[in-house]
């Protein structure tokens, strides 16, 4: 359009005329119905586009159910995690300010596992599954913090840290539908030649299969996953040396030594303390 115009005289004048032509009501070089149908073409073009996406949303939220993940080929093994959450612990036991922020981290997290939460909970019975795929209403079985004794924090405030004998708990993440096979327990070794004394609580580290299956966050809100805390029960000379602690789930069909998921049922952490 713009190059049918004759060119006027000055490039002053040619250039407010493409801005705003008198003599042919142009603005920038198109009328004003010109310019209100390529607006309308858009406003009609992006409508179209916001409709089938809203659409294609839509069709897919009414395929979801609230309740279960929709797409899984299997059920995902779980990963094991530590608290406090340092995978390098530096611990002078004589320093409360330096090693406050694990036991603040520790006494945070155990907040939810205390003894008068927890009561709120159902009673299960221990070595079974809790399966209530048909009930409307999903139970959650009780975890009491007072279960990880000296690890509870309960006594113990520091947990183990101003004696220089550190608590560590594992936990293993959520899995909707996850139901280990045999009986699940945490191992943990240093990796070194001489093998370090630890104490396991609950007894033997195990994970026991009553808080399996997890039926997700909408049916079970109060859902706590099971823990196991590990004392280190370090003597002399473990002190002012940095151990490497690997610990695993071990007794079950739980993977735990992929070779490129270094937290897949396991957990390998440092810890350094001086007295
Ligand atoms: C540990 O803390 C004490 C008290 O604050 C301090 O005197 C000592 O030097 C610290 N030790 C180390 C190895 O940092
Ligand atoms: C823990 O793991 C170590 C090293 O793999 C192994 O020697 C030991 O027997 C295991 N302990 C238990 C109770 O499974
Ligand atoms: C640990 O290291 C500190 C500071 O380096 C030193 O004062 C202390 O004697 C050492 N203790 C042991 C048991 O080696």
């Amino acid at each position: 359009m713009a190059n049918k115009e004759v060119k006027p005289e000055g490039k002053e004048s040619s250039w407010k005329d493409f801005i705003y032509n008198p003599r042919t009501g142009e603005f920038i070089g198109r009328t004003a119905s010109s310019w209100a149908l390529i607006f309308l073409f858009y406003v009609v073009f992006y409508g179209f586009l916001a409709g089938m996406f809203s659409l294609t949303m839509w069709v897919m939220l009414q395929t979801l159910d609230d309740y279960t993940p929709r797409y899984r080929d299997r059920v995902a093994n779980p990963g094991l995690m530590i608290r406090p959450s340092y995978l390098d612990i530096m611990v002078n036991s004589s320093n409360f300010e330096q090693y406050k922020k694990y036991t603040n981290n520790l006494a945070d997290f155990l907040k939810v596992y205390n003894d008068h939460v927890q009561e709120k909970n159902k009673m299960c019975d221990e070595g079974v599954y809790t399966i209530q795929d048909d009930e409307e209403e999903k139970k959650v079985c009780q975890f009491k913090r007072s279960q990880l004794r000296q690890c509870s924090g309960l006594g113990d405030t520091t947990f183990g840290y101003a004696e220089g004998q550190p608590c560590i708990l594992i936990k293993m993440n959520r899995v909707i539908g996850l139901k280990p096979r045999g009986d699940p327990y945490i191992n943990c070794t240093a990796k070194r030649d001489t093998p370090l004394l630890m104490q396991y609580f609950p007894a033997e580290g195990r994970f026991d299969k009553m808080y399996f299956p997890y039926y997700g966050k909408k049916a079970q809100p109060n859902y706590v996953q099971p823990l196991v805390a590990v004392k280190l029960l370090l003597s002399e000379q473990d002190y002012n040396t940095s151990l490497t602690i690997e610990c695993k789930v071990e007794g079950s069909d739980l993977r735990n030594n992929d070779e490129r998921d270094k937290f897949l049922g396991r957990v390998t952490f440092r810890v350094h303390v001086t007295k």
